[in-house]
């Protein structure tokens, strides 16, 4: 029985096993954080530090063949749930990943990657007899070895700066802004989803969270125009995904998480400069960008993200947008006014400049968001993150 559905957002309550083979339909792509069963179940403290080594039952330590029994039976039952192109996304840590990993292998599935999901903020491990753990892993795989699956290797070409994207992705822990509802004790962060869903679905397509938890899955693939369908034995847990389902129908708060999801810390940012006709031809015949140097006052104004500036999209009042890539990553130059005068341009407002040095042989390729027009129409230079401006389907 449906615990709760409207038209992309279905949620089951029970055992994952028994929903598994029950409601079998066929789906584009699973992403799974079952129990890591890493919980200890008690608290410990440490140099004034509190740990708690308990996410709750369904996480305890368990045997080895325990474990293997239960991560062979669900992602058996998953494979009936994959459309034949589809795949499947698996998070873990040492006490789990490998069982997963074998299980896979045992089952047909094939091993496509294993992401490295590295946490640069992740809080210290209390015990001083190792390296603090920073790391989970998620394994992607694909239904069977005959069959190809969807990448969108371009859309992620694009959100990497135009370099191919590794397998490690350094993407923080989930943050307060993604809590606003209340916490699950392992709830993942809408960032991480957010790459793992625009890399293996397209628009439409319907996804599937046999351990739904917060329904974090959820959240992402609707704000991303997916459906979802979640499983949890919890009914705490799901009522939580309710909420979180409810906060999203807000179209403020939908865009604020769309763009706080998309505002990857290690992001790639495009400076969005405004030029008149005239000055936007000089500037493409120099490959020389400028934009005023802070206010009248003599102060310069960095917005956060210049070191990971890597493009110029050039606009003239919203119309002719063109990507440019920067010669140098996170690097400006302030310039004089004359110094800009001797290289041909007529700076009129300020006495210096911000300047950026762009290859002009020619811009690049991208798929433009449907209201790009709308978005570029001020003249204010902004830097903000390229997946602002891509159309990301
Ligand atoms: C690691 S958490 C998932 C957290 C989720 N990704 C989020 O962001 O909120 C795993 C979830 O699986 C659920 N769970 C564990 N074993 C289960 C089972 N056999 N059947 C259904 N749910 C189960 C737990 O209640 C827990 O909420």
């Amino acid at each position: 029985m449906q615990y709760y559905q409207t038209d992309n957002f279905t949620l089951y309550n029970g055992d994952t096993m028994n929903l598994l083979a029950d409601n079998v339909r066929q789906v584009d792509m699973i992403f799974a954080d079952p129990p890591y069963f890493l919980s200890k179940g008690f608290t410990m403290k440490s140099k004034g530090r509190v740990k708690c080594f308990d996410k709750g039952d369904w996480d305890r330590e368990r045997p080895l063949a325990e474990i293997n029994d239960f991560n062979y039976k669900w992602l058996s039952l998953c494979r009936n749930w994959l459309k034949d192109n589809g795949t499947i996304w698996v998070s873990g840590t040492y006490h789990n990943i490998y069982s997963v990993a074998n299980c896979m292998v045992e089952l047909g599935y094939k091993i496509l990657n294993i992401i490295v999901w590295n946490k640069p903020d992740a809080p210290y491990t209390l015990s001083d007899s190792h390296f603090n753990f920073s790391a989970e892993y998620i394994i992607w795989a694909r239904k069977t070895k005959a069959k190809r699956h969807y990448f969108n290797n371009d859309l992620m070409y694009q959100l990497n700066g135009g370099k191919r994207m590794s397998d490690v992705w350094n993407i923080p822990t989930t943050g307060l802004w993604e809590k606003s509802m209340g916490k699950h004790p392992t709830q993942k962060p809408l960032r991480l989803m957010y790459r793992i869903i625009l890399a293996s679905t397209k628009e439409g397509d319907t996804i599937l969270d046999p351990f739904a938890g917060s329904c974090t899955t959820g959240i992402a693939a609707n704000l991303l125009n997916r459906n979802f369908i979640g499983f949890d034995q919890d009914k705490d847990f799901l009522e939580l995904g309710i909420k979180r389902h409810h906060e999203i129908k807000s179209p403020e708060v939908a865009s604020k998480y769309l763009r706080k999801m998309s505002e990857n810390p290690n992001e790639t940012m495009v400076m969005v400069n405004h030029a008149r006709k005239d000055l936007r031809t000089k500037m493409l015949e120099t490959g020389i960008c400028y934009l005023r140097a802070g206010d009248s006052k003599g102060s310069i104004l960095v917005t956060p993200g210049f070191e990971r500036l890597q493009y110029l999209l050039l606009h003239t009042g919203g119309e002719n947008a063109e990507l440019y890539r920067l010669k140098t990553k996170g690097h400006f130059q302030i310039w004089t006014a004359e110094t800009l005068r001797e290289y041909g341009f007529n700076p009129e407002h300020a006495s210096y400049y911000i300047v950026l040095h762009f290859d002009n042989a020619k811009p690049i390729e991208f798929k433009r968001k449907v209201d790009l027009k709308q978005q570029l129409n001020t003249y204010r230079a902004k830097i903000r993150p390229l997946s602002d401006f891509i159309g990301i389907k």
